[in-house]
């Protein structure tokens, strides 16, 4: 499968001042790529269905949907909060294994030795946005957070590590790669919300995320 843009040993991609840590791999994945893995996502999401989290506490429903690849997952609802578990929360099953280009990428734009164990999928509706938060449910901050981004571009938001920090704003397009590491790691991020239009790749539009993380200390 062709993966545009840099080669696996070259350096970090391109890391904006003052973003230490933030490694932006524009183009990552080349259109026949994207158009693979979107495949591949149709048939993972057959066996594990997207569903709707809620808020700890609140029971708030997100306004993205998602599913999860790997042996863990990310989950959210009212009584159980924010956690990974080996089984779909709907269903009771195991979460799909995670396609080959996605432990590809891991390896390529995250650099960590010990492979991923949960890959999140957000699906983003044109109107669905997510709130400023941090990524720390994991055990092992030492490994990145990689994101590959499919569909309509998204104006992704970068704090620091603290929720008054001063953000900027930026867009993640369809095949776009990016990772949160070392100094990043545990910056506060978000999506303000989805620019309509901006990509053929999902018929009916929208965006699909994919969030690759280390949950447990390898
Ligand atoms: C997330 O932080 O979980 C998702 C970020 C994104 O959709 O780009
Ligand atoms: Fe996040």
């Amino acid at each position: 499968m062709a993966i545009s843009g840099r080669k696996s040993g070259d350096d970090a991609g391109v890391s904006p001042p003052g973003g230490s840590g933030l490694v932006l791999r524009p183009g990552y994945l080349d259109g026949v790529a994207q158009a693979a893995l979107l495949e591949e996502l149709r048939a993972a999401l057959g066996e594990a269905p997207l569903f709707t989290p809620t808020m700890p506490r609140t029971g708030k429903p997100f306004s993205v949907r998602m599913t999860n690849l790997g042996p863990l997952g990310w989950v959210s609802d009212r009584d159980g909060g924010y956690r990974y578990q080996a089984t779909h929360p709907e269903t009771g099953r195991p979460w799909p294994a995670m396609p080959d280009v996605l432990l590809r990428a891991w390896g390529e734009i995250g650099g960590y030795g010990a492979p991923p164990e949960a890959c999140l999928v957000n699906w983003y509706a044109p109107a669905a946005r997510m709130g400023l938060h941090q990524d720390r449910d994991e055990q092992d901050f030492d490994a990145p957070v990689v994101s590959l981004s499919l569909g309509d571009t998204a104006l992704f938001r970068l704090g620091g590590l603290k929720r008054s920090d001063p953000t900027r704003s930026f867009r993640l397009a369809s095949g776009d790669a990016m990772a949160l590491a070392q100094e990043s790691r545990l910056a506060f991020h978000g999506v303000d919300r989805i620019l309509p239009g901006t990509s053929a790749l999902l018929a009916k539009g929208g965006r699909i995320n994919l969030t690759l993380r280390r949950v447990t200390r390898p």
